[in-house]
């Protein structure tokens, strides 16, 4: 879902020009949690900002869902920032005279929601990262780690695919630090979360996949990605109009939930979700045969489902709906 290709940076100091990224390539998986280790200097923050689209890659190009973007004007940066990425800074950038709620409720981008939700979806946001008795205190009495986890929540209030954070655990002890990786390793099962880190313990025990930085070059990957090649994690947002697609055509029932689907113990469910998103890719809610051949390729046996989490196989199913080459 996001990929550096060949990504440099040049900075301009002075008369001098500091190449901070030589050529990174990279992509990342929808759902997985990264660490970002190197020295310092190495050009971490500067890459970690350019996936954020808070700053400018000089060369290269950053893939978005396999567009690329070298024609984004900013209009679309803005829509790229506000609705797929959260960000957590080590600096936390709280308002100290606001509470903690109101904090929160601050970073909800989307326009059009009333204050009751906002204030609501705060809330959530708080007590996902288990502070939903905190929510009227004012961030100076609270302790490093719950203030950190605020960061977190702001994060997520806008429910982005990709949370970028910065050295979360920077000013935290070591047991406050546990508190922060549990909270990201979690948000990781259903989002792309790629931290910044000085603490190979903690990425070795936490993350899913470590990559190394060195003078603007990557020096090693635990885990590298190649698109196309893997199962690809269905998410909500495939799940959701997908179902939409089935209950169209009768082929679940409408109060099938995502919860439900993803908690599914039983095959048909997870059948039902995959033939649905078949459904939605093949871009009608009335095509039947999509649906028919989602099920062929289930019976093939493209799909598995681990941890309780469905994974299914994008380009089988693609193939089957009749949309990607054989
Ligand atoms: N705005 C800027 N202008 C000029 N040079 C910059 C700028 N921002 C970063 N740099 C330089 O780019 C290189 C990479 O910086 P970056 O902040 O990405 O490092 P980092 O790996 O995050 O380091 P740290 O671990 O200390 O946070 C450094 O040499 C830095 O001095
Ligand atoms: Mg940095």
């Amino acid at each position: 879902m996001l990929e550096l290709r060949q990504i440099t940076k040049e900075y301009q100091s002075g008369s001098e020009v500091v190449r901070a990224l030589k050529g990174v390539d990279l992509a990342f998986r929808r759902s997985e949690f990264v660490s970002i280790l190197g020295p310092s200097g190495c050009g971490k923050t500067t890459m970690l900002n350019i996936m954020g689209g808070l700053d400018q890659y000089t060369d290269g190009d950053l893939v978005i869902d396999g567009i690329s973007t070298k024609q984004y004007r900013d209009a679309d940066w803005d829509a790229y920032r506000n609705d797929t990425i959260g960000f957590v800074f080590q600096s936390y950038n709280l308002i100290s005279h606001q509470t903690v709620l109101a904090n929160v409720e601050l970073a909800l981008t989307l326009s059009g929601v009333s204050s009751s939700e906002r204030r609501q979806r705060a809330a959530k946001a708080l007590e996902q990262v288990g502070l939903g008795d905190q929510i009227n205190k004012k961030p100076a009495q609270m302790s490093g780690g719950q203030v950190q986890r605020v960061a977190i929540a702001r994060a997520l209030i806008n429910d982005p695919d990709i949370i970028l954070a910065d050295e979360p655990t920077g000013a935290l002890d070591s047991e406050t630090s546990i508190q922060v990786m549990s909270i990201l390793k979690d948000i990781s099962q259903r989002k792309l979360v790629i931290m910044v880190t000085h603490n190979p313990e903690l990425a070795e025990q936490y993350s899913t996949r470590i990559v190394r930085l060195s003078d603007g070059n990557v020096l090693s990957d635990s885990d590298p990605y190649i698109p196309g090649t893997e199962p690809e994690l269905l998410t909500e947002a495939d799940i959701l109009p997908a179902q939409a697609a089935a209950s169209a055509v009768g082929s679940v029932s409408a109060t099938s939930t995502v919860a439900s689907v993803q908690s599914a113990v039983s095959v048909s469910a997870a059948e039902t979700a995959i033939s649905a998103t078949a459904g939605a890719y093949a871009g009608s809610a009335e095509s039947f045969s999509a649906v028919d051949a989602a099920a062929a390729s289930l019976r093939a046996g493209c799909f598995r489902r681990s941890s309780g989490r469905i994974d299914c196989c994008r380009g089988e199913r693609q193939r089957q709906a009749g949309e990607a080459p054989p």
